[in-house]
């Protein structure tokens, strides 16, 4: 069975299709990043586990349930900031930690460069959170880095994923599942999706 999910949500479809747009001004790119970030991890919890609590409604006591795993938010930064908020939206007491990786500009490969998370893991499910997946070296080196953290379950929500990155991350790390708005052609030679939407960090923070 694929691992591979892509939304086929009409509202994502609309607000991608309007996030691709080159016009798109960095407010408006924001907003939707969020929103299309939401949208997706609803659909990517869905496996979530549960379990029974009490509540007392103004008329009885029921047994409801709550969520039972702690998760974790895992924004590949920078561009996967942007996509924090839209998640906390749905889990807002989801921890976010933050692991540094750039991507080396000649070999397109991942240098860690910051990392402060604990010895034992405090989570017991980690969305990695980055909108394009183009080579899929970043997602790969984050699933390590949270892997070795002792973490077990691991998914990957991103908006844009390039053929060439699905490959990379199902090669290294099949167990993770893989939630996209879209699945573009190609990877150009300087590492960016075809046709895309462009620099996802550049356009959300008006760098470009
Ligand atoms: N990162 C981006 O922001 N865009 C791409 O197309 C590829 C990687």
């Amino acid at each position: 069975m694929s691992n591979l999910f892509i939304s086929n949500h009409p509202l994502v479809a609309h607000k991608l299709s309007i996030l691709r747009d080159k016009d798109t001004e960095p407010k408006k790119f924001r907003a939707l990043i969020r929103e299309i970030a939401t949208l997706l991890t609803y659909e990517a919890t869905s496996d979530l586990l549960t379990q029974d609590v009490e509540v007392t409604t103004p008329l009885a006591q029921m047994r409801c349930l709550e969520l039972k795993e702690k998760v974790g938010l895992v924004p590949i930064l920078r561009a996967g900031l942007g996509m924090v908020e839209g998640v906390w939206e749905l889990i807002p007491n989801a921890e976010v930690w933050h692991i540094g990786l750039y991507r080396d500009e000649k070999t397109l490969k991942p240098v860690e460069y910051y990392n402060k998370l604990p010895l034992e893991p405090t989570v017991s499910v980690c969305l990695i959170l980055d909108p394009m997946l183009a080579t899929g070296g970043s997602a790969v080196a984050t699933v390590d880095v949270l892997k070795n953290w002792g973490v077990k379950k691991i998914k990957f929500v991103g908006l844009i994923a390039a053929p060439e990155g699905i490959q990379n991350l199902q090669n290294h790390h099949p167990d993770v599942p893989i939630h996209v708005a879209a699945v573009d052609d190609r990877l150009n030679e300087r590492g960016y999706i075809v046709p895309g939407l462009g620099d996802a960090g550049d356009r959300q923070f008006g760098t470009g």
